[in-house]
Formats: C-alpha cells, structure tokens, sequence
C-alpha cells in the first residue's frame, strides 16, 4: 500500500516534490520576468511608434457630442480622436443640413442626415471628390451590377443627369460585357443587397445627386490615414477567384516586405510627401493612390493604369501612355529605368498571350453559337460557367498575377486553369455538335 511505502520510495517522492517546486519557482520568476519586459516594450512601442493622440472632444461642450457621449459612445470616441475633430471640424459639418434636404431627419430641434453623403465631404474636399468622380469607383461601379437600364428604373427622376456624369468618365463607359449583369438579376435583390451592392455600391448615387461612399475606404468615424492606406481596407472588395488582387500582393515581394517590416512604416505621414524613408515598399495605396516621390496624390485609381485588364480581352485606356508615365513615376523610386522597362515590356507580352488564349476560347464555342446550340438564357447550362470561368477568373488572374507579382496567380490559378477549361470546352462543343447531328 502507498502509505506504507519503503524508506527509498519516500525519499525519492521528497527528491520529486523539490525538483517540481524548485522547477516551479523557476518558471514563476521567468514568467514574471517576460510580463515585466513585455510591459516595458509596449510602453516602449507605445511613446516611440504611437504617439497617444488627444481627445479633441474630451471636454467639448457641443450638444450632439454632450448627447451622444451617453447614446453612442462609441463614435464621439473615435471622432474624438481624428484630425478632423483637431481642426474643429463638428458633428454639424458632416451631418447637420436644412429642413428640405434630401434624406434628412428631424433630430432634436435641427435637420440631420443619418449617413452624410459626398456632398457633405465636398465642402471641404472638392479635389479629393472631383478625382473620385472621374473613376471607376464612382458610377462606373455601380453601373456594373444594374447596367444602364438598371440605373434607369432606380434613379428615374434624375436619371438624365447620372447619365451625363458617367458618360463624361473618359474611361467609365467601357463596360464590355453584359454576362455578370444577367447574374446580379438571376440572383436577386435578397442575395445581391450582401454580395454585389456590397463591395459595388462604393459609387452609388445619394438623394442629393452626389456619388458614391467615402466611407468604404474612410471607415467612420477615425478618419485615420494609417487605416486608408493599409491594404486590408482594398481587401473588402479586391479579394477572391476573379480579382485576387488581395493574395496575389500578400505573396509578391512588396506583400512580403508589408507583412515582416510594416509596422515600422509611417503610416500617419502627412498626405503628398510620402518618400522611401516612409514606406520602403509599396502597397496598394502607394502605387494606385499616395502622393510619393514625384507623383502627386490621386483619388482616381484609374490614373495610373494602361490595360483594362479586367475585360475578357484586354485593350489599352485611352491616356494610357500618360498613365503609364505616372506608375512608372512611383516605381521608378525604388527600381532602376531598365529593370521598369523589361518588366513593362515583359508583363504586356503576358497580357497578349492572355488574350490569345481567350480568343481561342471564342473560337472553340462558336460553331455553337453559330448553329443556335447554345441557350439564350446565360448561366443555366455547364458550358457557360467553363466558358466564363476562363476568362472571368483564370485570365484575369494570371493577368493580374502578372502585374502584381504573384507566381501562383499567374501558373495554378491562372495559366494552367486556362489550358483545362479550354480542353473542357473542346470536350463539351464536340458532345454538343455531336448529339445535334443524332
Ligand atoms: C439629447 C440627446 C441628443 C442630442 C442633443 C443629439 N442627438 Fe443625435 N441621436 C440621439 C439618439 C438617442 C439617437 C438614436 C436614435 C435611434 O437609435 O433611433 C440619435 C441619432 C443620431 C443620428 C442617426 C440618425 C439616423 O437616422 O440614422 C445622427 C446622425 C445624429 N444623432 C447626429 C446628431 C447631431 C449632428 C447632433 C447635434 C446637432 C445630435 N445628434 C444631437 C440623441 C441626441
Ligand atoms: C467627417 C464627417 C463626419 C463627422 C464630422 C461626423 N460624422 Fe457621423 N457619420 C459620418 C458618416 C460618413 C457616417 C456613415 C454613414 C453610413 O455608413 O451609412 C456617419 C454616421 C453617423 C451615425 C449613424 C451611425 C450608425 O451606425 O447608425 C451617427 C449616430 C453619427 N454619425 C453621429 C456623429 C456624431 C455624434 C458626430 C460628432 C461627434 C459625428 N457623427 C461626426 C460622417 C461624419
Ligand atoms: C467642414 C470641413 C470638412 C468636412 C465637411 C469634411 N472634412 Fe475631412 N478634413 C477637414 C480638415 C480641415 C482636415 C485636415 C485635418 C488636418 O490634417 O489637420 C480634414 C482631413 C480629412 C482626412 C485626412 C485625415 C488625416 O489624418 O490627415 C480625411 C481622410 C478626411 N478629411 C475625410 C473626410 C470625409 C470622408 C468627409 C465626408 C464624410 C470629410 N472629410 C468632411 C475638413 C472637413
Ligand atoms: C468582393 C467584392 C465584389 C463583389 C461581391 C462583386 N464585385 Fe464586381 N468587382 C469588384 C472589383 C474589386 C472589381 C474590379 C476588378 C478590376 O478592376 O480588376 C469588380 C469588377 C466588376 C465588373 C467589371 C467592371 C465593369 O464595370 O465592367 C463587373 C461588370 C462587375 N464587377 C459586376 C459584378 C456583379 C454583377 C456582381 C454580383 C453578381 C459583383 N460584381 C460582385 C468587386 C466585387
Ligand atoms: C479606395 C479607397 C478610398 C476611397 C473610396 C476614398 N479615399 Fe480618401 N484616401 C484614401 C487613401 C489610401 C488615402 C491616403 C493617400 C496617401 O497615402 O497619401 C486617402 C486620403 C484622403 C484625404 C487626405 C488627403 C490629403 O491630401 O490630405 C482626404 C481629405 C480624403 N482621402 C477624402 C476622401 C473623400 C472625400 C472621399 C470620397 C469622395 C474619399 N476620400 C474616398 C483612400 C480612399
Ligand atoms: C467597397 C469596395 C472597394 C474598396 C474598399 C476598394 N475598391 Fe477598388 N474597386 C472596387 C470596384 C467595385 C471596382 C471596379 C469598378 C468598375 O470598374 O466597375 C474597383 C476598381 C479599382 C481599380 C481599377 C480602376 C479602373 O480604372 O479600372 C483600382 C486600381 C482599385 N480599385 C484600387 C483600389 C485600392 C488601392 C483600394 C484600397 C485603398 C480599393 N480599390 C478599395 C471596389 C472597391
Ligand atoms: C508595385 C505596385 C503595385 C502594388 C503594390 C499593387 N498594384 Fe495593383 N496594379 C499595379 C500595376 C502596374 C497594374 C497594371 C497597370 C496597367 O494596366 O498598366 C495594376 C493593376 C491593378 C488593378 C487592375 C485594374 C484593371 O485594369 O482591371 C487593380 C484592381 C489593382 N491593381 C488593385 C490593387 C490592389 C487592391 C492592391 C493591393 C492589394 C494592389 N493593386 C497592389 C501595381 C501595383
Ligand atoms: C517603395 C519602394 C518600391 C516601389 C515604389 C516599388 N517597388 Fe518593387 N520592390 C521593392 C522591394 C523592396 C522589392 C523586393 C526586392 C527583392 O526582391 O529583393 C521589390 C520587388 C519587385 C519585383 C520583384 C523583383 C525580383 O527580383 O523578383 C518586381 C517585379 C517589382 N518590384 C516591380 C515593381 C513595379 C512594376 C513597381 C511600380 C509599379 C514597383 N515595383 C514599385 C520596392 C518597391
């Protein structure tokens, strides 16, 4: 029995114990330590890399912040703490409007609107809204999931002036292809409201003819410049198989350099002068949007861009030569003139080759179309999911991979996609030319 265990046996349990406490001691003390160091590094990250920024509204006596510190504290907090709030910038400026203001609410004896629109942001930014307007993310995405008809019957009373706006985007109306359309109508509003409308509806039009959401990208109510440009805030909409733009740039060299180095990057700096000391690698915002080096800040992503390269075939923009100057611009802070070149040269090959393979495709299934063997309703028969798979998700993404530097996108995801699609598509013309010759 245990309790009448031999001399030997007592000893060595009395060994163990010391061994566990002593042990034990050990590891207390280390912990304790590691506690102490980590607290010392966060105070230490806090002072050197986050300066704490004040309060602005801390001790503000304004009614809608006095009020809301109790109803939604939340955002008189985050607010609170932007650079807007700093410079004296009021709830009222964004949210205050008259009495027949388009969409607004009667709120304790004023007018307010309950999502301030692009109008409200252009009082004071008219730069920023005029270069958003003149991009895809404004009308042009919106018009992508309603068409021009949808836009129509959506927006009747105002319909004329919506149109005029987006036929003056030089590159706005280039919407080749009508399928993702027929998607948004066979799938239905119950679906769309948090598919499409949700990443699309950054350029819907408000009631008051303004465009679009700044929000999307300004996440209310920090207004913070270090949130805007971090690329998390393009994955919301550029992510997934047909625009993967997300992945692809988390496994490129600049994704790479984000990931292991960027918390060190200055990430508040002010807008317009961002140099490499800033950022020593590129992100999203820093080759489609910031102000860096020679080039000048842009809220019209389309600015420095030559292909459209999310189309099946691709064409080149008109300006394209002068969008290309500017992107270079950006590279060209980091990379040699030569190396900018052959890639240039080297990724507009690739672009060819894609389009080469997506006529191909064309070819394959045109003797269908031709002899009426295919459905008019697109998107109910296998052949049309192979067929748009091909270009929709495949070629765009080995063209995007391209670009941004993603092996995977450009060879498994891409490239090789496309060789099997295409052997599919051989497989399905012949079955269907055969049954209709039975
Ligand atoms: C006496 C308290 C009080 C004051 C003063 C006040 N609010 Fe509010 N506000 C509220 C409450 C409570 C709600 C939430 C109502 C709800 O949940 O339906 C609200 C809602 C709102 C909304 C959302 C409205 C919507 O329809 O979505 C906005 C915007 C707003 N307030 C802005 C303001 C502004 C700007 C001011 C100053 C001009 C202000 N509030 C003054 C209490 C107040
Ligand atoms: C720089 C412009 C701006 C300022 C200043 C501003 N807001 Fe807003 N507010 C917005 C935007 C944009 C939205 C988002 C609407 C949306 O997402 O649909 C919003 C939404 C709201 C809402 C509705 C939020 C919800 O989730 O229902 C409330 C309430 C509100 N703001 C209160 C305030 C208060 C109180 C202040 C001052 C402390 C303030 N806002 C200052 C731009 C502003
Ligand atoms: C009444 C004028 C006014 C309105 C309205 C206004 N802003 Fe601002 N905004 C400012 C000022 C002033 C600054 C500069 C703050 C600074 O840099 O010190 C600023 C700065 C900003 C910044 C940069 C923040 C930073 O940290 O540098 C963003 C982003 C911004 N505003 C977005 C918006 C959006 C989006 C709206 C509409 C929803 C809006 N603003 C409405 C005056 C305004
Ligand atoms: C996750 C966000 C997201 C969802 C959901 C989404 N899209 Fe898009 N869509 C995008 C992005 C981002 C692009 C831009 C790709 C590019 O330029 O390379 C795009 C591009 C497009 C284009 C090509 C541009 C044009 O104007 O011709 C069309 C058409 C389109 N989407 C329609 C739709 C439809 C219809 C749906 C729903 C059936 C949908 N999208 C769902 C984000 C989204
Ligand atoms: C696609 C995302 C996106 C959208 C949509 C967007 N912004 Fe920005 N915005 C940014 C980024 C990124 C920056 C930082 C640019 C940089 O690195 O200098 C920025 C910077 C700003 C600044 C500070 C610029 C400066 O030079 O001081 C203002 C003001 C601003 N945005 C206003 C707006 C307004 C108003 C809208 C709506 C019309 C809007 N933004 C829509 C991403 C966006
Ligand atoms: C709310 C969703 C959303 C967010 C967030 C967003 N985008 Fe977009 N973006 C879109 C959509 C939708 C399109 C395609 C519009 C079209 O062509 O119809 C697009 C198109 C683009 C294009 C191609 C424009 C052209 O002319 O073809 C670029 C470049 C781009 N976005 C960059 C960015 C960057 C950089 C960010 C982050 C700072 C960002 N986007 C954030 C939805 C978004
Ligand atoms: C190193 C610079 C760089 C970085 C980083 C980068 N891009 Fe790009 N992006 C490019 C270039 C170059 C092109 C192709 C330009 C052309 O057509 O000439 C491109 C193309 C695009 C397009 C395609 C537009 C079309 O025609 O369909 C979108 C959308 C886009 N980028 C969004 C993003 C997003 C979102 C991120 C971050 C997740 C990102 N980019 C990161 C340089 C960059
Ligand atoms: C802010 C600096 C910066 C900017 C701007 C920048 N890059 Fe880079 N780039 C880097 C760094 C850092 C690397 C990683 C270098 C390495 O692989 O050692 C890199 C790597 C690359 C690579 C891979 C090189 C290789 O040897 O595999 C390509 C291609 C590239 N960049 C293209 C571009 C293009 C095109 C642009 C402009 C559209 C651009 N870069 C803008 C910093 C930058």
């Amino acid at each position: 029995m245990a309790t009448e265990s031999n001399p030997d046996e007592s000893r060595n349990l009395i060994q163990t114990t010391r061994v566990l406490v002593i042990g034990l001691a050990i590891v207390i003390v280390v912990l304790g330590l590691a506690l102490i160091m980590v607290g010392i590094g966060q105070s230490l990250i806090q002072t050197a890399v986050l300066p704490e920024r004040v309060n602005a509204l801390a001790n503000s006596d304004d009614e809608c912040v006095v009020c809301h510190k109790r109803t939604t504290p939340g955002i008189v907090e985050q607010y609170g703490h932007s650079t807007m709030a700093a410079a004296e910038v009021a709830c009222q400026n964004c949210h205050e409007v008259k009495a027949d203001y388009p969409g607004s609410v009667a709120h304790e004896g004023t007018y307010v609107l309950g999502s301030p629109t692009t109008a409200m942001c252009e009082k004071c930014h008219t730069t920023e809204v005029a270069q958003f307007n003149q991009s895809r993310h404004s009308l042009p995405a919106y018009i992508a999931m309603w068409g021009v008809d949808g836009l129509q019957e959506q927006h009747s009373e105002n319909f004329e002036d919506l149109l005029a706006m987006y036929e003056a985007i030089p590159e706005g109306s280039f919407n080749p292809d009508q399928m993702r359309n027929a998607l948004f109508v066979i799938e239905g509003p119950d679906v769309t409201r948090f598919a499409c409308q949700d990443c699309h509806n950054v350029g819907r039009p408000n009631l008051d003819g303004s465009i679009g959401q700044c929000q999307k990208c300004h996440l209310r109510h920090e207004f913070s410049l270090e949130q805007a440009r971090k690329p998390e805030t393009c994955n919301h909409c550029h992510i997934g198989p047909d625009h993967p733009q997300w992945e692809i740039y988390q496994e490129s060299p600049h994704g790479i350099a984000y990931a292991t180095g960027g918390h060190n990057w200055h990430w508040e700096a002010e807008a317009g002068t961002l140099t490499v000391q800033d950022f020593p690698a590129a992100t999203c915002a820093i080759c489609h949007m910031s102000g860096f080096g020679t080039a000048s800040t842009t809220h019209d992503v389309g600015d420095r861009l030559t292909w459209y390269l999310f189309a099946p075939i691709s064409e080149h923009r008109p300006g394209w030569q002068d969008n290309k100057v500017r992107m270079q611009a950006v590279c060209q802070e980091c990379h040699n003139r030569e190396f900018i070149d052959t890639f240039y040269t080297d990724a507009d090959k690739l672009t060819e080759a894609i389009n080469t393979w997506v006529i191909e495709s064309d070819e394959i299934v045109a003797p269908l179309k031709e002899k009426g063997l295919l459905t008019a309703q697109p998107f109910d028969e296998p052949i049309d999911f192979t067929y748009f798979n091909l270009w929709h998700h495949w070629g765009r993404t080995a063209k995007f991979g391209a670009w941004m530097q993603g092996p995977d996108y450009v060879q498994w995801h891409g490239a090789y996609e496309i060789l099997h699609d295409m052997a599919e598509l051989r497989t399905m013309t012949t079955e269907k030319l055969k049954q209709a010759s039975e």
